[in-house]
């Protein structure tokens, strides 16, 4: 077995491992894509923001493998909220899928209900099959989706790993019936996490690295995880995550990183105008 599949609150299902796109340059994104889905992923993450779109598209295309086995998440940027509906058909046209599994609004800033309410309508249309939010970590601002929501998001991707554990928030969201998406899941390969004496002594038991311990904990807290990398070898390292499990005082554990470190630290009333600022210098070339 290598894959694990969650049922989401609409019924249909989500692969809990996959790959993250975020970092990976457009030009070798097709390639690494068609490795991992040869290697038996299913599930890619990327958004418009990271300029890759197309290439994923193309790797599907040319994967061999049956469009249906496979999930595809990408995101619209706050700076496309206002005309949601048209920035998904241009996704959609740009990755040359007739629908998407997966729609994120990918910050918690601008017009961001006004965007959640035509993801609705793109759902009713059959463009896009399942809907969520990311970074959402104010909880006014989730709460505004959740109680203004005519479909419950599905879905709350969310800055989540052994150094920030988020528990209260992913509680919550859980509690509402949305799975959670962890993002920067290795913490971007951090020296300190990789090497902490705990994740240590769990790849030195489990004759594991340092990165699977770390996806393992991901999957036993139900939390749906894509690690990005460009290597082929951690592609192979990163998948092969399903023949261990931790008890519970291990999990109690690795619950004592928690707090560690935080890298999404920029406060509310910056990020509309940083987000503004992404759009004008990374959004207007993305074709
Ligand atoms: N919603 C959001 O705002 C948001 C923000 C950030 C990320 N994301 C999503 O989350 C995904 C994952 O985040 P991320 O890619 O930024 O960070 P990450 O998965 O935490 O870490 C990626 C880094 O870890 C390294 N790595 C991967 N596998 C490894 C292994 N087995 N051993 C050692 N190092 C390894 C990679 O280098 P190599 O290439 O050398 O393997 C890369 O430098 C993104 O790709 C994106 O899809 C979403």
């Amino acid at each position: 077995m290598n894959q694990i599949y969650l049922k989401m609150n609409n019924g249909l299902e989500i692969p809990q491992f996959g790959l993250g796109v975020c970092d990976i340059p457009k030009e070798i994104t097709k390639d690494v894509c068609i490795n991992a889905i040869k290697i038996g992923y299913r599930l890619i993450d990327t958004a418009h923001i990271y300029g890759n779109e197309r290439e994923v598209g193309e790797a599907i295309k040319e994967s061999g493998v049956d469009r249906k086995e496979l999930f595809i998440t990408s995101k619209i940027w706050p700076s496309e909220f206002r005309k949601a509906k048209e920035a998904v058909y241009e996704m959609l046209d740009r990755m040359g899928l007739d629908y998407i599994d997966l729609v994120l609004l990918h910050q918690q800033t601008g017009a961001y209900l006004k965007a959640y309410k035509a993801l609705e309508e793109l759902v009713e249309e059959g463009k896009v099959k399942s809907i969520g939010i990311s970074n959402f970590e104010s909880k006014k601002r989730l709460d505004k989706i959740l109680s203004n929501a005519k479909i419950c998001p599905q879905i709350h991707q969310i800055e989540c790993h052994p150094f920030r554990q988020q528990h209260d928030l992913n509680n919550y969201t859980k509690d509402k019936g949305v799975l959670i998406e962890s993002w920067f899941p290795l913490a971007r390969g951090y020296k300190e996490l990789m090497n902490n004496e705990i994740i240590t002594s769990l790849k030195e038991k489990y004759h594991k690295t340092s990165a699977q311990i770390i996806i393992r904990w991901h999957i036993e807290e139900g939390y749906i995880v894509f690690p990005g990398t460009k290597s082929i070898e951690h592609l192979k390292e990163n998948i092969d995550v399903f023949d261990f499990s931790f008890t519970k005082e291990e999990m109690d554990m690795l619950h004592t990183l928690d707090g560690k470190k935080k890298f999404n630290i920029m406060p509310l009333f910056l990020q509309g105008a940083f987000n503004t600022f992404q759009a004008w210098t990374i959004l207007s070339k993305v074709k």
